[in-house]
């Protein structure tokens, strides 16, 4: 304890300060130490050794457990979103849903436990919380017909459209292999090859980029989703979270002056204000469309770079998160959000980003946690598990039944009409082809005229100093799509960047809309 309060910053000893008296003021009974087998331990201050000078025992089971559990601490980290701090609470319906979707986390009046794991993308577990990036906000639902998990961030779009891109974009953001130094030139010799980054590059780069607190921002499923009601019908949704707390960003100067006193500022708000009661909240709301209304906008509302501007929103329901996790890695780390974790009435759309998720994550689970991912308390439903999937490392299942196979007569398990998928008609051939109705940069001049003079000026610095390292051509490439945008846009971007004004304009030129 001595040495971890030596290591933190201030703010960070005050709470590890009264978390220790809390402790201390308890009048605690001393349990017996035990070895993981539940022997008691005799000595745990002093190894086995041979004499009073000779070497230590291989013999001493204590010495050697404690050690190798120690050497085995550490699991694979995320590849993305490693960096997390998560809490339990719980979503309560205000507004139902059912004339929607037959799932019954959105009808009248259910209340849902919740466990949410908020992130930072780019770097490591422990990487300071003031850098630049996008914010994960990830939201597991226990519901009564098994969990369902809304995986989103505090930005409505995404940089990329198709989930084939994704390897490559998380590489070039990544530091660079070869030094493992941040390189924003290798991140623009990508993303000068996709223009429909440009409205998420806004967000990443305008003070969205560098949340105040995980309290102070808003979530979003970026995708749409489809849900479905007992008459079969779909409607296609996007969901967003409104922080009631407000939404409060860094300008670059704070992120300089807080990363100064507290590389870890978004985990230390949202522990602390959960601590003394004060707990955050969230409105949960809904954007709606028919599948026939999907075919009237001039870009694709199943793209994940857009959001749907002028389509109303719903509310659904409240979240509070009221309850810190008793132990970090047992909850936070070993939490398994997935795309993949649907129930009847929530189905993902054809958006094709999203159909690479519903793969990915539940893929990289069974390879960070095990192919028993599922079973450990944080991500197990709050209904029992009956199919016949079994063994694999680590099982902790308790399953008794010989009948691990279906169909069977011995012991019947009933497939419900009701959690059959809806359908969806089809015509045409396998291809591989863009989308078509694109738009890559009118939504991001709109975000760019919704910045008040400050936020446009913030953007306009944080961007073109990043740019300015980069080689010739990308940098001006990115800037004429920033031209494309918003001609104000490009043109203060340039400025700073050091750019070609006249040539970012001839290239803005020649770009469609
Ligand atoms: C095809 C595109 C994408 C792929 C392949 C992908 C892949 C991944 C992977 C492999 C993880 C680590 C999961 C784990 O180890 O538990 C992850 C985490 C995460 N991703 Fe994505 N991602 C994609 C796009 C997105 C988008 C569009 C969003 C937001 C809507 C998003 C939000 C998140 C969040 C919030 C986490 C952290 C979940 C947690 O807190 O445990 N990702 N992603």
């Amino acid at each position: 304890m001595t040495m971890i309060i030596g290591l933190g910053t201030l703010s960070q000893r005050r709470v590890l300060g009264a978390l220790a008296a809390s402790m201390l003021s308890l009048s605690v009974q001393a349990a017996t130490l035990t070895r993981d087998n539940g022997a008691a331990v005799g000595d745990n201050q002093n190894s086995q050794t041979a004499g009073a000078t000779g070497p230590v025992l291989l013999q001493d089971v204590q010495l050697i457990q404690k050690l190798q559990r120690f050497d085995r601490e550490r699991i694979p980290e995320r590849v993305v979103h490693a960096r997390g701090t998560g809490a339990h609470g719980s979503f309560t319906v205000t507004d139902s849903l059912s004339d929607l979707t037959k799932a019954k986390v959105f009808a009248a009046g259910q209340v849902t436990p919740v466990f949410v794991r908020f992130s930072a993308v780019v770097h490591g577990n422990h990487s300071p919380e003031t850098l630049r990036d996008p914010r994960g906000f990830a939201t597991k639902f226990y519901t009564a017909e098994g969990n369902w998990d809304l995986v989103g961030n505090n930005f409505p779009t995404f940089f990329i459209r198709d989930a084939i891109k994704f390897p490559d974009m998380v590489h070039a953001f990544k530091p660079d292999p070869r030094t493992n130094l941040d390189d924003d030139s290798r991140r623009f010799d990508f993303f000068s090859h996709v223009p429909e980054a440009t409205r998420t590059l806004t967000e990443l780069y305008s003070n969205s980029g560098t949340p105040a607190s995980y309290r102070e921002m808003d979530g979003n499923g970026v995708h749409a989703y489809k849900l479905v009601n007992a008459k079969g019908e779909v409607h296609y949704v996007k969901f967003h979270w409104k922080s009631l707390q407000g939404i409060n960003n860094l300008d670059p100067k704070q992120v300089v002056q807080v990363q100064g006193r507290d590389y870890s500022h978004m985990t230390h708000d949202l522990v602390t204000h959960i601590n003394k009661g004060d707990f955050p909240k969230w409105d949960l709301y809904v954007q709606v469309l028919k599948p026939e209304d999907l075919a009237k906008f001039d870009f694709d509302p199943l793209d994940a770079t857009k959001i749907w501007p002028g389509v109303p929103e719903r509310k659904v329901g409240q979240m509070v998160l009221n309850r810190n996790p008793a132990n970090v890695f047992q909850e936070t780390e070993q939490v398994a959000m997935a795309p993949a974790n649907l129930v009847p009435g929530i189905e993902p759309s054809e958006d094709r980003l999203l159909q690479g998720r519903v793969f990915s994550y539940a893929d990289t689970q069974l390879y960070r946690l095990g192919a028993n991912v599922l079973q450990l308390p944080i991500n197990a439903p709050k209904v029992a598990v009956n199919n016949g999937n079994q063994d694999g490392a680590m099982n902790i299942g308790s399953t008794s039944t010989g009948v691990n196979y279906q169909p069977s007569r011995l012991m019947p398990r009933e497939e419900p009409q009701g959690a059959r998928y809806s359908q969806l008609a089809l015509s045409g051939s396998t291809q591989q082809a863009k989308i078509q109705r694109e738009q890559n940069f009118k939504q991001a001049g709109d975000l760019y005229r919704s910045f008040s003079q400050k936020e446009r000026q913030d953007l306009i610095e944080s961007f073109g100093g990043s740019l300015a390292t980069t080689d010739d051509e990308s940098k001006h490439i990115i800037l004429s799509f920033l031209y494309k945008a918003d001609p104000e846009y490009g043109t203060g971007v340039t400025k700073v960047a050091k750019g070609d004004l006249a040539r970012v304009k001839a290239l803005a030129a020649k770009l469609s809309d």
